[in-house]
């Protein structure tokens, strides 16, 4: 075991379908967490925030959150990075490409609904990349399914071995606590709001018999028939399988009512991996490879609509970053200085000093960093696997005011560095395309258009479905080209891009050109 501080970062996200409960559970971590002192300040906050952004009146429109940010607590030691994703599934992608910088997942699922759509397609994006989930089932306070089918329906749905941790005593108007099953802590609820304020109480087991001064006769009868069931018919825990992405610890609790907060702090304390090595086209690079490295996995337009800086989230993976440091962009070749770059506690923003593998810093810049770049003290490292996914909603963008041409390329240029749209310049023809996978993303860029740059556009049908990145030698690619002059486009970096009319035209043409590889994601 190394002592090194990298060693003592988890960094994580919170994935879920909406209103499952993650801005509460977000809420009350940070509480406990003691980066916030009073529930309610995660929403209070957004709304404050909100109030300052003519673009962001959609979030107050729609009533989601469009925009993610980072959230440091530190507790026993350990510093807890909270990687806070947008829930809407219309906001995948971004969501898609925040898990790529987390080590681990916390799954929250509503104990009334199990499993739903979202929460799915999060959960196969931790498997692409072997994230280990711990679940937690929220809402026990409230009538919910009975817990073998939520852990079976986890089991089934995710191919996954469950591992019951902890096991609620009666749920709804019938719930009287949770028992964990590791330190015999039972958690009760108390006072008017029959929240956990502290009451608890240790047995040595379910069958201690100090559990019925805590619990009713029936209570305890049933908690513990299910208890020993559970206990006999689920997966142990194994820390390896946990962290191989093959069994995920199951948590009970409430986070409304608080109940589970600190035994999720606990087991991403004590079972959530520190930061993972991660792939680069030079294999993979270690935490404690010296030289500082790390990813932009998002780059988020400042609040201030008058000013064009961005933030630029930086993954570290490697080194002790400091101040001033400077580091070469992937995408640009020369080093620039990193002279305020900010960490994120959740009460305020902190001007870093140093930070370590698996911390995030914002750097701020005009344009410079992008999506996907890697940065390096000594320009040698490139990683892979942050994907630029195919768009399923293509749209011609058409200005209302032809004279505007150059303000609009330089707007999609910006919003697909962004990654608030994919955009694609076609090879003939004047219209510029861009692509999304979700429709809530065309409207943002809509507004964000006006508000921003002043630019009154709309946008029509595109003749085509889909887009798939081109890759093969230079005489393949350019035979293809003549042949297909109509569908071709190039993307914001130049990249041959193949507009198709439907996947079927995809598919076709893959067969007609197997020197050709169609990619649906364009890896940078
Ligand atoms: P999300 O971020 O996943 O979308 O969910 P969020 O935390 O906003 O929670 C969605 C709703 O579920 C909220 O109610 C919230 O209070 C409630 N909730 C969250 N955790 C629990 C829990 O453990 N028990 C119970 N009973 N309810 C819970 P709302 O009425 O939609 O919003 P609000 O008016 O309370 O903010």
């Amino acid at each position: 075991m190394t002592t090194a501080p990298w060693a003592k970062r988890r960094t994580f996200a919170i994935i879920s379908h909406p209103d499952a409960g993650k801005t509460t559970l977000t809420e009350k971590l940070l509480l406990q967490g003691g980066a916030i002192h009073l529930a309610g300040e995660v929403k209070a906050r957004g709304a404050a925030r909100r109030a300052r952004s003519d673009w962001m009146k959609i979030e107050q429109q729609r009533g989601i959150s469009v925009t993610s940010s980072v959230m440091t607590f530190e507790k026993d030691g350990i510093v807890f990075n909270l990687l806070d994703t947008p829930g809407h599934e219309d906001f995948s992608e971004d969501t898609y490409r925040t898990l790529t910088a987390v080590d681990s997942a916390i799954m929250v699922i509503d104990a009334a609904k199990g499993i739903e759509p979202q929460t799915l397609k999060l959960f196969e994006v931790c498997r692409l990349r072997s994230v280990p989930i711990i679940t937690f089932v929220n809402k026990v306070d409230r009538e919910g399914r009975p817990c073998f089918e939520i852990l079976d329906e986890v089991a089934d749905k995710l191919a996954l071995d469950v591992c019951p941790m902890s096991w609620p005593v009666g749920m709804g108007g019938e719930f009287e606590g949770i028992f964990d099953f590791a330190s015999g802590r039972l958690t009760q609820p108390s006072g008017d709001s029959k929240a956990y304020e502290g009451k608890s109480s240790q047995h040595s087991g379910i069958d201690d018999p100090s559990l019925a001064e805590k619990l009713s006769a029936q209570g305890l009868a049933k908690f513990r028939e299910e208890a020993e069931l559970a206990q006999a018919g689920y997966a142990s825990f194994d820390l390896e399988a946990y962290r191989h992405g093959d069994l995920t610890p199951v948590y009970f609790g409430s986070a409304l009512k608080e109940f589970g907060i600190e035994e999720m702090i606990a087991a991403i304390a004590r079972f959530a991996p520190p930061p993972r090595p991660q792939p680069s086209e030079a294999g993979t690079i270690t935490p404690d490879n010296n030289e500082v490295t790390g990813f932009i996995f998002k780059v988020q337009a400042n609040m201030d609509p008058q000013h064009r800086d961005r933030i630029a989230f930086m993954r570290l993976c490697s080194g002790t970053f400091k101040r001033g440091m400077k580091l070469t962009p992937s995408g640009l070749g020369k080093p620039v200085a990193i002279h305020s770059p900010i960490l994120f506690f959740a009460q305020d923003r902190e001007i870093a000093d140093t930070a370590e593998p698996g911390d995030i810093i914002g750097i701020p810049n005009h344009g410079t960093l992008r999506v996907g770049d890697t940065l390096s003290e000594k320009n040698s490292v490139r990683f892979t696997g942050l994907p630029n996914f195919a768009p399923e909603i293509l749209r011609r963008v058409v200005l209302r005011d032809p004279t505007k041409t150059k303000q609009l390329r330089k707007a999609l240029d910006d919003l697909s560095e962004e990654g608030v749209i994919q955009v694609f310049y076609p090879e003939i023809g004047s219209n510029w395309v861009v692509g999304v996978v979700g429709q809530l993303q065309l409207d943002v860029l809509i507004s964000r258009l006006e508000a921003e740059y002043k630019v009154d556009a709309f946008l029509e049908p595109a003749p085509y479905d889909t887009a798939r990145w081109l890759n093969g030698s230079d005489a393949a690619l350019r035979a293809f080209a003549q042949f297909n002059a109509g569908n071709m486009a190039k993307d914001r970096d130049g990249n041959p891009v193949f507009m198709a009319r439907s996947s079927w035209d995809v598919g076709y043409q893959q067969e007609k050109n197997p020197d050709l590889t169609f990619s649906a994601t364009k890896e940078r």
